[in-house]
């Protein structure tokens, strides 16, 4: 059976490390305060020199050499972000070039926080229509950029950084991609947006999130797209090694493994050192867990995100 298999994992972050404490001489907030909400401890913010794209590319350079593989081999990039460089060309373009790839098809896909998810989905239909053979998918942000640094709500809560993986079509039953669900729910638009963009104001706006309401949806959706994605793939959740969920708050995590009846153990967690990187979360997340031996070959990992639209959705991997 023709399936996409993840041959390869990477990140990057900005070099830059910020601390609840130094977030605390900005804005009215404390780091005990994030810590019993959050759990976040430390975001890394791009310096002037780091974009989504610079970002993307380093992470996408560590993925091709995990997979043992040369830049030129990638023949498709999906790149999934909510802070491109540029309103147009797509990052991905502009990564395809940093990486000196000559002729590949390349596109961004915009889900926010879910964008990752997204991206495999996308990627895995298009290895297993035969038509490309060699994928790279990758989550980068920069929110930093579009966050109100007077909004103590919202800017204690998210980093910057990017995620990659290389997913190669095998004929193979044991390894690859098994299954993915995907949702959309334009209804709650106002519970987490952006207040601006080139066809509205005109500006790229500033990040906006009713946080409380949010949370509520997450827990719920979460379990259930994992458990639907698991169905889909005829297992269950005694069948899964590790969840890599999107990293937004510790307490989102907890619950959500509680419903499930997941032992926490089998969580990979990094929003105590990430915060919410959005779309490069997840991705993020897979390859500190893959580097450190945690996540090895024949795991079943459950991947799983949520965020603005609503979007959210889970993949199921044999890695
Ligand atoms: O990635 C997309 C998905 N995003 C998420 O999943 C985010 C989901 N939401 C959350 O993670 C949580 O709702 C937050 C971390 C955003 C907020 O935690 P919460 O426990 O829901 O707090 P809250 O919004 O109910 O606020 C509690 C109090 C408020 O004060 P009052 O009204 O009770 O007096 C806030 O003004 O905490 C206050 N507060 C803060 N205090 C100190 C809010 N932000 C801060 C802050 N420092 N940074």
């Amino acid at each position: 059976m023709m399936r996409s298999v993840l041959t390869g994992t990477g990140s990057a972050l900005p070099v830059k490390r910020v601390s609840n404490a130094e977030l605390a001489e900005r804005v009215d907030t404390t780091d005990q305060w994030i810590v019993e909400r959050t759990g976040i401890r430390f975001r890394h913010i791009a310096g002037p020199d780091e974009t989504t794209a610079t970002l993307a590319a380093d992470a996408s350079r560590a993925a091709i050499a995990a997979a043992g593989l040369a830049a030129s081999d990638i023949d498709l990039i999906v790149l999934a972000t909510a802070t491109p460089d540029q309103t147009f060309p797509a990052t991905a373009t502009k990564v395809q070039a940093m990486l000196g790839i000559d002729d590949c098809v390349a596109f961004d896909v915009a889900a926010v926080c879910s964008g990752f998810l997204y991206a495999v989905q996308v990627a895995d239909a298009m290895l297993r229509t035969g038509v490309h053979a060699r994928a790279l998918v990758i989550g980068a942000e920069t929110f930093s950029r579009i966050l109100d640094w007077e909004d103590r709500t919202t800017c204690v809560l998210f980093g910057d950084g990017a995620g990659a993986v290389v997913l190669e079509a095998r004929d193979t039953d044991t390894r690859g991609i098994l299954a993915t669900k995907l949702h959309a729910d334009g209804r709650h638009n106002d519970l987490l947006y952006v207040d601006g963009g080139p066809s509205t104001t005109g500006t790229v706006g500033k990040l906006r999130m009713k946080g409380r309401e949010v949370f509520r949806h997450a827990v719920v959706n979460l379990a259930a797209v994992m458990g639907e994605s698991l169905a889909l793939a005829g297992l269950t959740i005694a069948d899964v090694d590790w969840v890599v969920p999107h990293q937004a708050n510790a307490r989102i995590l907890d619950a959500t493994a509680r419903k499930l009846g997941l032992a926490p153990e089998r969580v990979v967690v990094t929003v105590d050192r990430h915060a919410n990187t959005s779309a490069a979360s997840v991705p993020l997340a897979l390859d500190v867990a893959v580097r450190d031996g945690r996540i090895k070959q024949g795991d079943l990992v459950v991947l799983e995100a949520m965020g603005g639209g609503f979007t959210w959705g889970a993949a199921v991997i044999r890695i």
